[in-house]
This record gives C-alpha cells, structure tokens and sequence, in this order.
C-alpha cells in the first residue's frame, strides 16, 4: 500500500466560513491544509493575503500544518508577513522570481519550510537545479488560478524524473486530483497530494481522504 499526506485546498471551500472549514477538513482526516494565495496578477484570480491566514491560525490554533501555495508575482514581499501570520510553509512558483536562491534563504531564517512550485510550461530541469535546497517541490497539474480544472497527465514524467533523482524529497501535486487521478500521481511517486474540488465538493470528504490515502499500487 501506498501512503501518501493529504492537503486539502480550501479554495474550493465556503470562503464565509474558512475557520470552520480547516477545521473540518482536519477533522475528516486532512494531514495538512494548503492555501491557495492569489495575486490577480500572476494568475487571473484573486483570493486572501496574510491577514485572512492570521485570522486562520488563531481560529483553528497551532497544530494544522499550513502550506502556502503562493501565486503571486512578488514572492519576496509577503515572506516575513506570512511568516508572522502563522504560515508553516512558503511555496512560491520558480517563474515569478528572479533569485530563487536568495528567496529560499529569506524564507529559511524566517522559520518556514521551503516549497518551489512549477506551472506545466515550466520544464523539471529548471527546477532540478534548486531541490538540493528546498523541502517541496510542487509539479502543477493544471495551470493555477482555478480550482476544479482537469487533471494533466502529461506531468506525471515530470513527478517521476524528480522522485528518481530525488528519493527523499517531499513531491506535491496540486489540480485536478481525486480518487479518479490519484493512482497516477501515486505511481509516479508524488507523497503531498493537494485536492479541492474533489474533496470540498463531496458530501463525504472523510471518506474522499480515507480514498486518496489508501492507494494500491499494482
Ligand atoms: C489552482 C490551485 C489549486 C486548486 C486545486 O490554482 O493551486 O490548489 O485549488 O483545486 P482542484 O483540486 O479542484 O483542482
Ligand atoms: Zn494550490
């Protein structure tokens, strides 16, 4: 069996009532909670900064692991601010900066976990050159800024590539994933498995994680 963490993405939540959201996703089995931070500059959509992330914490306290997905165009800018607002990680997308190295550092001494993401355009090599440095690497599997758009198989190599050069590094995939597509992220050897629509969308999420945990691979 295959075993994996499950991070739901509560942008595909009831946003009035986000507190209890992550609160309820813990609840149903949720290993960490991944949250979607958008810019309206880097993608087309616009979703919460640090001060909603602030208010979170202190909603849901100190235990639910918080990974920020940010999709912003100045990653630089909103480190120290999410650091104090209680974020555990800062994932920041390798194409809107032009220092990753320096970017992974700042987020280093601010006490956070580092994750690089890259959009499907981007190539794993590109990425390659930094995962000596980071803790995650998030391989998108659809292009960001929506919630609920179709699973991209054609990144599954590049989950694959970075898990053999890789083994022990944390690999996360994030769009279009649910019990439908969850065996092909398992099986190229993704183990942060980001789901939204599949899992918010269901009137049974515990069960929907209880799926996405409990991968058999053949
Ligand atoms: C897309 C976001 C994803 C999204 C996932 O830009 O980064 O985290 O909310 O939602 P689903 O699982 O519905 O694709
Ligand atoms: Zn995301």
């Amino acid at each position: 069996a295959y075993t994996a963490k499950i991070g739901p993405s509560i942008l595909s939540s009831d946003l009035s009532q986000l507190g209890r959201e992550c609160e309820r996703m813990m609840e149903c089995g949720a290993d960490y909670l991944h949250l979607d931070v958008m810019d309206g500059h880097f993608v087309p959509n616009i979703t919460f900064g640090h001060p909603m992330v602030e208010c979170l914490r202190k909603a849901v306290g100190p235990n639910p692991f918080f990974d920020m997905h940010m999709m912003v165009s100045r990653p630089e800018q909103w480190v120290r601010p999410m650091a104090a607002a209680g974020a555990n990680q800062y994932t920041f997308h390798l194409e809107a900066t032009t220092n990753p190295g320096s970017l992974i550092k700042e987020i280093r001494e601010s006490g956070m976990k580092v994750g690089l993401a890259i959009k499907p355009g981007t190539t794993v090599e590109e990425l390659a050159q930094w995962a000596g440095q980071i803790d995650m690497a998030l391989v998108m599997t659809v292009e960001p800024g929506f919630g609920g758009q179709k699973f991209m198989e054609d990144m599954m190599p590049k989950v694959s590539w970075l898990r053999s050069q890789f083994p022990s590094l944390d690999i996360e995939v994030d769009g279009g994933v649910g019990p439908d597509t969850i065996h092909r992220c398992a099986e190229a050897g993704a183990n942060m498995i980001v789901s939204g629509s599949a899992v918010l969308g269901s009137a049974d999420p515990r069960t929907v994680i209880a799926l996405l945990k409990d991968v058999v691979l053949e």
